[in-house]
């Protein structure tokens, strides 16, 4: 056979994911002998599917919900290769066979969440001070790239604020918790505002409004959502009256997934404004 390079999304369900619409653009793009295919898995069936990646012709792959977790997990207790962003966000979104063969797991959210500000927003790192709102699984991502990217205060919002707290002591001093009452008040002093809570991702097509006073935000501020559908979201509506710098969740989703193909293919791929309206335009369709 050829030389066959074969990588996968798996996740239960997987065939809402937009991976492969992604990395089939890529493939094609650089004309390249490989594939892409999203795999579903059950609970029971995942660990061994991830130990058996090479003897089922894989070079690596994408994890998705609800296998992150599952696979920082396996990985954590095992003699496996996880990189340092895996391992503090606690969750696994990509892996590959290194050259020994030897199973390796990453987690590229926090890359994409930058690499999106970078492209759109170039000075963002410029900012030490974040509100971040949320503190779920998308927030450790977040947190930990802003840590990353020098940020010396971050006020981390959520409606359970004892979730926001278990993030704060995991992140340590730079991260503060607070509830919601007191977001308005966080607005002013914050340089970059992150939305990673799902308010907003209205299903039903409604209106809403987002529970915060962007108003009150510095006019240099940027606010950015890692949630993509809508495209523009209520939190990001209202950033946008208040004059804010906005950028939207979809980049975050293209850029993160450039690591695992490089991985996988060897070739670093770009994101593309015709990749991205490829993305938006399945968005519509679906
Ligand atoms: P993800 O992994 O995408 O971050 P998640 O772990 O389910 O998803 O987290 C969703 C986030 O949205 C949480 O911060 C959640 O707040 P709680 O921890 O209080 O549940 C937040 N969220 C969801 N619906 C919300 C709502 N109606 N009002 C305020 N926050 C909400």
């Amino acid at each position: 056979m050829a030389d066959l390079r074969r990588a996968f999304v798996t996740g239960l369900p997987v065939k809402h994911s937009r991976s492969p619409l992604i990395h089939n653009y890529w493939l094609k793009k650089y004309n390249l002998q490989g594939s892409y295919q999203a795999v579903e898995n059950t609970t029971d069936g995942f660990p061994q599917f991830l130990t058996n990646l090479h003897e089922n012709g894989f070079v690596g792959g994408n994890i998705t919900l609800p296998f992150k977790e599952v696979a920082f997990q396996k990985f954590d207790q095992s003699a496996y290769q996880l990189d340092e962003a895996a391992r503090s966000i606690g969750a696994v979104n990509t892996v590959w066979l290194d050259d020994k063969l030897k199973l390796q797991g990453g987690n590229t959210d926090a890359y994409g969440f930058s690499a999106n500000l970078d492209a759109i927003a170039p000075d963002w790192d410029k900012k030490k001070n974040a509100l971040v709102l949320g503190a779920g699984g998308a927030s450790r991502a977040v947190i930990f790239a802003l840590l990353q990217r020098g940020f010396t205060k971050i006020n981390l919002v959520n409606r359970t604020v004892e979730r926001a707290q278990a993030l704060a002591t995991h992140f340590g001093s730079m991260v503060t918790a607070s509830s919601w009452d007191v977001a308005d008040s966080l607005v002013a002093e914050a340089g970059l505002i992150v939305n990673t809570t799902s308010l907003g991702m209205s299903s039903d097509g409604v209106e809403e409004r987002f529970p915060l006073n962007l108003q009150l935000a510095d006019s240099s501020a940027i606010a950015t959502d890692i949630v993509y559908i809508p495209l523009e979201t209520a939190f990001l509506k209202q950033a946008k009256n208040a004059g804010l710098v906005t950028v939207d969740g979809v980049g975050m989703l293209l850029h993160q997934a450039v690591p695992g193909f490089e991985h996988w293919f060897k070739i670093r791929p770009e994101v593309t404004s015709e990749l991205r309206q490829l993305i938006i335009d399945d968005m519509k369709n679906s």
